[in-house]
């Protein structure tokens, strides 16, 4: 592209308070211009060609650059682009509840859409609470959640959310929001088993809802693989244990799953045909049109429903955007091309070899802890492999490493002294090949670069 079109853009671009900007470095860089993309890749303002390694955002499920995508919306909006889900509906988004409750579990047939995983969850929480309120129970209002988690950016979501709350500036709902330590295996004690640290967070759970009074415990929150929080995979059973426990103390367990429907780990939701639990609520977006357009959707299971259709209230929860007929086009084409491609078999099918894959970064002696499930990773950098200290250098890692990959078309996304991977579902054992050896050396370029900066040594 012309260079003074270009650095037109970054001036212009400057005008954007981006998400997550750090506000002493604003204005102080420019930040690459993806112009094109296609399958697994973006390029930039230069042509240069990246692996999209966090899939966009743990979104771009199907690839990018898909034609079909770009016709279904395009019809979409060309037949009816928008009508006021307050007062009207539409084919579109009707057939897109319609599906939604095919693959969901149980018996959660009743969908709430909203415009992203944030207000997904934002919806979830305040339904909780409404639902409380018309059943009498104006008590149960308690939210147990966990540290390392990310539910979103909403004032309630972003209360939930378990990261950096304490180098934060932004005011938390504190009052009814408890934080449970985060269900990191490699972060147990030394000379504890991997089943004692899973009993130990159940038992902290158990203890927390007797500790308010189950009177007062509304709901649970929980992504199956806390994703943002590093890529934690909770130890085998944690998830059915708190979801008994759940059920024991009437606590409603709401499931994020904003990453991890739609094919991350191979399965539409993989809350039942993973772990193995019927949640009460799941949100879920990002993957469900694959990031081509906005989107999320809450599903709410009959039960509920049914308690509150007793007792008439008016929800008064709603967003202008509620089921944009050209998203729920994109969602349901979105489906269409996971079904079809038999893309979730694929996924099933990669997901050995990309985890054999990575595993060869733990030769790498900052290395810690290489974890995941389906197409999604965490490498987990630390100063020694004994100590397990967080190699964290003043947040530096990750960045180090991001930008070591970025010079050999990889993109990762940092998150302090962790990488994590969420690759198109559609990836290939060749572009998987490509993408590890990318990051290898990167890791191994980022720590040469520490040893020689004194700040690290074997
Ligand atoms: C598990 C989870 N929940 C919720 C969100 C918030 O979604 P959004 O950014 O679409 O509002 C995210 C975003 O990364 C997420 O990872």
């Amino acid at each position: 592209m012309k260079n003074d079109y270009v650095s037109d853009i970054h001036k212009k671009d400057k005008l954007i308070l981006h998400p997550y900007e750090d506000l002493k470095d604003r204005g102080s860089y420019d930040r690459k211009l993806i112009v094109k993309s296609d399958n697994i890749y973006l390029y930039d303002e230069d042509g240069k060609r990246y692996i999209d390694g966090p899939g966009g955002m743990w979104c771009n499920n199907i690839g990018h650059g898909n034609k079909e995508m770009a016709e279904a919306i395009k019809n979409q909006v060309e037949k009816m682009d928008y009508c006021s889900p307050f007062s009207e509906s539409n084919e579109t988004s009707a057939e897109l509840a319609s599906v939604l409750s095919e693959l969901s579990p149980g018996d959660l047939n009743t969908v709430f859409f909203t415009t992203d995983g944030s207000t997904a969850n934002e919806t979830a929480l305040r339904f909780v609470m409404y639902y409380n309120n018309i059943l009498g129970k104006s008590e149960k209002k308690h939210i147990i959640t966990r540290d390392r988690a990310y539910h979103g950016s909403t004032y309630l979501a972003g209360s939930v959310t378990g990261k950096d709350r304490e180098k934060n500036s932004f005011d938390f709902e504190e009052n009814f929001i408890h934080h449970l330590g985060s269900p990191n295996p490699y972060r147990r004690k030394d000379d504890q088993s991997v089943e004692d640290f899973c009993k130990e967070k159940v038992t902290e759970f158990e203890n927390k809802i007797l500790e308010i009074s189950p009177d007062k415990v509304a709901a649970y929150i929980a992504e199956p693989v806390l994703a943002s929080g590093g890529c934690i995979v909770p130890p085998k059973n944690y998830i059915k244990r708190f979801w008994e426990i759940c059920k024991k103390h009437d606590v409603l367990y709401i499931s994020d799953e904003v990453v991890t429907a739609f094919g991350r780990p191979g399965h539409f939701f993989c809350s039942q045909d993973e772990f193995d639990i019927i949640p009460d609520i799941i949100t879920t977006a990002k993957g469900i049109t694959s990031g081509y357009l906005p989107l999320g959707a809450v599903l709410i299971s009959n039960k509920l429903i049914n308690q509150i259709n007793k007792n008439y209230s008016m929800f008064y929860h709603g967003f202008t955007y509620s089921g944009h007929p050209a998203s729920c086009a994109a969602a349901l084409k979105n489906i269409e091309i996971l079904k079809r491609d038999k893309i979730l078999e694929h996924v099933k099918e990669i997901t050995p070899y990309f985890h054999q894959k990575l595993d060869r970064l733990n030769e790498i002696p900052i290395v810690g802890d290489v974890r995941g499930v389906g197409l999604m990773a965490g490498i987990e950098c630390v100063i020694d492999k004994n100590s397990k200290n967080p190699l964290v250098l003043d947040m530096a890692i990750a960045s180090r490493i991001d930008k070591e990959s970025l010079k050999l078309g990889l993109i990762i996304r940092p998150i302090y002294h962790i990488c994590v991977l969420s690759p198109a579902l559609i990836i290939a054992k060749e572009q998987i090949d490509d993408l590890v050896d990318k990051l290898y050396q990167a890791i191994t370029n980022a720590t040469k670069q520490l040893e020689a900066e004194g700040l690290w040594s074997k």
